[in-house]
């Protein structure tokens, strides 16, 4: 079967062509970073202002791309939610419309599973059951995932998601949005234990995170070394790096207690953050001495794109789900309420 994928859910828009017998035949990715950067953060109505743009030329071009007439393309697969209402709307219309006109099924996909199963996309992909760890701008969940739809949530953060974290710290450093990289990226030159940031909630039992506390912790540092005159490159980047070594060892911590709680010896993560360094060379060191194998998407499938959302509605239409001809879009959707395939 081979799927027209379609992601407009944030600031990102993403086509691909997904083919289930022979895998990935093309992927495009238009990033409006440059639109929102002025900002400081993503401005919905920019945003889905510029999907309309460029929405139907990146079509064009994956079907060229993947040497497709639109007789080859068996399926639709577009984000339903969550993300922007806007910007979901015109993923959605274009898709369902399409849809009608090719006379192929359409299906509604969760952005959150896209970027759960996106590891499925490399090669030596990850068997199920495992854990997962979702950490993307929103969201920051432990799932337990026996199959596709069969989705037990362990915990998951009471506040702020840790990209939302990594994205508000960069602004209190002055950087650019989005944060996560650019703090990344200034980490590098960061003094190891000048500072040391708390583990939000590593001290109780249970898989919970908390991210805002963290937010505060760095606000106050910074001005603390606005006030001594010592904010400068290299201050920036003690602090960059602080706050880095904080993230990445609380969800270190909570990715080995939910494989000790679980029993489970295979661990996914994906999302934005997943394309941290520090966060998978940690996770690596944990994972080897756990005897247990860690799997994660490359870093362009970390952060939005089209084919997790092509691959993603690719399995669920070949398990035979599809549509009526409503347009979705779900700001909210719980990852729970998705069918499960397979019993
Ligand atoms: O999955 P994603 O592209 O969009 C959502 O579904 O939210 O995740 C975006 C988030 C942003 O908060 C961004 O700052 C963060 O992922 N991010 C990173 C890195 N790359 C992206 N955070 C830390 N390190 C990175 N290398
Ligand atoms: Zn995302």
């Amino acid at each position: 079967m081979r799927v027209l994928g379609i992601e407009t859910s944030c600031d990102e828009t993403g086509v691909a062509v997904y083919d289930s017998d022979t895998g990935l035949l093309a992927d495009q990715l238009y990033s409006q970073v440059e639109v929102h950067a002025e900002y400081g953060g993503v401005v919905p109505e920019l945003a889905s202002r510029d999907h309309i743009r460029k929405l139907v030329p990146l079509i064009r071009q994956v079907l060229v791309e993947s040497e497709s007439t639109k007789e080859d393309i068996d399926a639709i697969a577009y984000t339903a939610g969550p993300g922007l209402i806007g910007a979901l709307m015109v993923g959605a219309s274009v898709a369902r419309s399409l849809g009608f006109a090719w006379q192929v099924p359409v299906l509604g996909v969760h952005h959150m599973e896209g970027h759960l199963l996106a590891p499925m996309l490399e090669d030596n992909p990850p068997a199920f059951p495992f854990v997962a760890l979702l950490v993307s701008g929103g969201h920051t969940q432990l799932i337990q995932v026996d199959g596709i739809g069969h989705y037990q949530l362990l915990g998951e953060s009471l506040d702020d998601a840790a990209g939302e974290a990594f994205d508000k710290a960069a602004k209190m450093l002055g950087l650019d949005y989005p944060g996560g990289p650019r703090i990344a990226a200034l980490a590098e030159q960061g003094t190891e234990g000048r500072f040391r940031f708390p583990r939000p909630m590593t001290d109780r039992p249970g898989l919970e995170f908390s991210f805002s506390g963290l937010k505060t912790f760095t606000l106050n540092t910074t001005e603390k070394l606005r006030q001594q005159g010592d904010l400068n490159a290299q201050g920036k980047a003690d602090i960059a790096r602080a706050f880095q070594e904080a993230v990445v060892d609380t969800l270190v911590i909570k990715c080995k207690r939910a494989l000790q709680q679980t029993g489970m010896k295979r661990l996914v993560i994906a999302g934005g953050v997943s394309a941290n360094r520090m966060l998978r060379e940690r996770l690596e060191k944990m994972m080897t001495k756990q005897r247990a194998e860690l799997f994660y998407a490359r870093p362009e499938f970390c952060t939005d794109n089209g084919a997790m959302i092509a691959y993603a509605g690719c399995q669920r239409l070949m398990a035979g789900e599809q549509d009526d001809l409503r347009i979705q879009a779900k700001p909210r959707w719980p990852m729970g309420e998705l069918p499960k395939i397979g019993g």
